[in-house]
């Protein structure tokens, strides 16, 4: 094997070393020496095992050119090491120094408007600059030369949540370079972009620009084609790190941290690149769906993964400070949040950060040690989660078996969030939220999947809104019908193709053989009622809005109907037989209740994590993980369910570990139980 490809054992051997990985990030370089012995000693008393260190330390390690102070980090790495607590070691090459900007004015980045930005925050970088790469990749170089083989270093981590789009000439001439790769020719870019439009030929690349600020609606061909490059651009950097890391002889893991449905980054196409999938997650504690919504960003990472265990590298202890409103999490919420990473596949939950910062852009977001010290809830928090993880030791390595699959890419998402399209109110990711909020409900876990994947086998197939669905996608959603799948098609997929233009015929072109129902004329729609037709639930009421499909039934069964608006007596709902399964179409953007009887109903065939609820009580998140059933009460009631005989709580303390549950198990306001047949301990 290449000593740079993926190898995904490196991290499964982490943590069955280590368990849990619990821990954050780590920024000793903000506090004096005295600090550092009190950290790793209140680390130890929390049960920390892993903790980030040097994200942000570039202007330490190297404070004039050329300059490297390495001592603080030796003496860091030795005080964690002595303690046995691993240390994923950071590049710090997401904040350059402010003297690389001043020097070299071309490494800092330039926005949509031309502006040129300074350094003063972080992330001051042109992914594009090869000199800003030069000395990202000097400063990497001699830092795993001299901590490659060092025993604290169990795990690297490249740059931080990379994620910049750069517009300036730089980027420019690397965006020329990334379009003669893709195209080949000024020809197939032509082709690609359709720029016989509005005039925009072009007669040799050196003729393109990044879209920057225009006078008007700019290309959506070329819009689509610069997240693509500007995403590549960012993978490259990452690239050369983490193979200067390789090279200098390391063996750990390396990775990078992701941050869910983030726009700017094609995460599946960076998934291949590291040895184990790390995200960063913030859900609003002021959301009362973030618990279900979370769990849809979770299952990403699983899926992007392979299935394969996951991090969560940075969560919030309890406010964050980057919201207008930051809400505090209760340590009961802090910890059933980390739990929830855990019942869905990850093997480590991390903080951002360790210890709260007094001074700098950060000081009022929430960290395992809050300003008011140790003596405190949120830290006697810490310590508790410490203990619960190390308990979950038997999950780990486990996989959550995901019976249902959601189609997902980020080329489609791109495409369909351009503007000058019937609406700007339909959002690929908001609609896939909204959706797999039924499944939830259900305790049904999802795989986000690649279109043109392999389908077959599973029992259901939802398709929320993939703009762009190329042939391939549309014959592997026919194939897992034949074979069985109930598959759901939710309005505006199949539009366009991959460079995003306009499929020709009616709609949706390369699925309405499949679907039995074709459409001549995209409608963006005031709020509207829809109402079931005799065929199924008679007398249901439901309602619609921002986008439907003037629709005719080629052979589908007509289930529900536009009552009001424009395609009033229309179809909106659908189903078409076929081989084993059946293809459902839902051509508006309808209400929660009508999202969630079409889902429970194809749904009907699958088990969830609890096969003896249909719908879980309101609140409660059931998950298996291997052996593991997790359940999660995020309601602020009691709950009551039927379980398997015989379980026992991984969680439990002492006294009640080992004791039979019953078959019904309560869990009050906010608990978690892991159950898991009693072995013998
Ligand atoms: C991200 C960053 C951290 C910190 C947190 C705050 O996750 O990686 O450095 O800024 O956000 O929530």
């Amino acid at each position: 094997m290449s000593p740079t490809t993926r190898d995904p054992d490196r991290f499964t051997a982490l943590s069955a070393e280590l368990g849990i990985c619990f821990g954050g990030d780590y920024n000793p370089e903000q506090w004096p020496r005295e600090v550092w012995a009190q950290d790793v000693e209140l680390m130890r008393e929390a049960g920390v095992n892993l903790v980030t260190v040097g994200v942000f330390s570039w202007a330490r390690i190297e404070p004039a050119p050329g300059a490297r102070e390495f001592a603080w980090l030796d003496e860091v790495l030795e005080l964690l090491h002595g303690a046995g607590i691993a240390v994923d070691l950071a590049t710090p090459t997401a904040s350059p120094p402010a003297w690389l900007g001043i020097r070299h004015p071309e490494t800092l980045p330039v926005d949509l408007d031309g502006v040129r930005l300074v350094a003063g925050s972080r992330n001051q970088f042109t992914p594009a600059s090869r000199v800003y790469r030069a000395h990202a990749l000097a400063i990497t170089r001699d830092l795993a030369a001299r901590y490659a083989q060092h025993p604290a270093v169990r795990m690297w981590h490249v740059g931080n949540e990379y994620g910049q789009l750069d517009y300036g000439d730089e980027a420019a001439r690397e965006f020329r370079r990334w379009l003669r790769e893709r195209y080949g020719s000024i020809e197939a870019v032509n082709d690609a972009w359709a720029t016989a439009f509005w005039s925009q030929h072009y007669a040799g690349f050196d003729e393109i620009v990044p879209p920057r600020r225009m006078p008007y609606i700019a290309n959506p061909a070329q819009a689509v084609d610069f997240r693509r490059y500007s995403s590549d651009q960012l993978r490259a950097c990452y690239r050369e790190l983490r193979d200067a890391i390789r090279d200098a002889g390391a063996a750990q893991p390396i990775t990078t941290n992701f941050m869910g449905f983030f726009a700017h980054v094609d995460y599946r196409s960076w998934a291949g690149e590291v040895d184990v999938i790390a995200d960063d997650q913030y859900p609003d504690p002021a959301s009362a769906t973030a618990p279900a919504d979370i769990a849809l960003v979770q299952d990403l990472m699983r899926s992007l993964g392979g299935g394969r265990p996951w991090l969560l590298m940075e969560q919030s202890v309890s406010a964050t400070s980057w919201r207008g409103h930051n809400l505090p999490k209760s340590p009961a919420r802090a910890r059933r949040d980390s739990l929830q990473a855990v019942a869905r596949g990850a093997d480590g939950v991390c903080f951002f950060q360790w210890r709260q910062s007094r001074a700098g852009a950060e000081r009022f977001h929430s960290a395992m040690v809050p300003h008011a010290g140790a003596d405190t809830d949120v830290f006697r928090g810490i310590v508790r989660q410490g203990a619960d993880l190390a308990r979950l030791r038997p999950v780990v390595g486990s996989r959550v078996q995901a019976p249902a699959a959601i189609l997902f890419d980020w080329p489609s998402w791109w495409a369909s969030d351009e503007p000058a399209l019937p609406t700007d109110r339909l959002d690929t990711v908001t609609e896939i939220t909204r959706w797999y909020r039924a499944l939830w409900r259900r305790g049904i876990a999802a795989d986000i999947v690649a279109p043109a994947g392999d389908l077959i086998g599973r029992g259901l197939v939802l398709v929320p809104h993939s703009y762009i669905l190329e042939p391939d996608a549309a014959a592997a959603l026919a194939a897992a019908v034949d074979a069985g799948a109930q598959l759901v098609v939710g309005p505006f997929s199949g539009v366009a193709d991959g460079n995003g233009h306009i499929l020709a015929g009616r709609s949706p072109a390369p699925l309405r053989e499949l679907l039995g129902v074709s459409g001549e004329e995209w409608c963006a729609l005031p709020d509207v009622r829809i109402s079931t037709t005799p065929a199924w639930r008679p007398g249901a009421a439901y309602a619609a809005s921002i986008l439907g499909e003037r629709l005719r039934s080629d052979g589908a069964e007509v289930l529900a109907c536009h009552a009001t608006g424009p395609l009033q007596g229309l179809p909106v709902l659908t189903r078409q037989r076929r081989g084993a399964g059946a293809a459902w179409y839902l051509g508006a953007v309808v209400d929660d209740g009508l999202l969630d009887a079409v889902i429970g109903e194809a749904a009907t065939g699958i088990d969830g994590a609890l096969p003896g609820l249909r719908v879980l009580p309101d609140g409660l998140e059931a998950v298996r993980r291997g052996d593991a059933l997790f359940l999660l009460n995020h309601s602020d009631d009691p709950v009551k369910v039927p379980v398997p005989h015989g379980l026992v709580d991984l969680l439990a303390d002492e006294q009640a570990a080992g004791e039979e549950t019953g078959t019904v198990v309560a869990l009050g306001p906010g608990d978690v139980r892991v159950l898991i047949e009693r072995q013998d301990r």
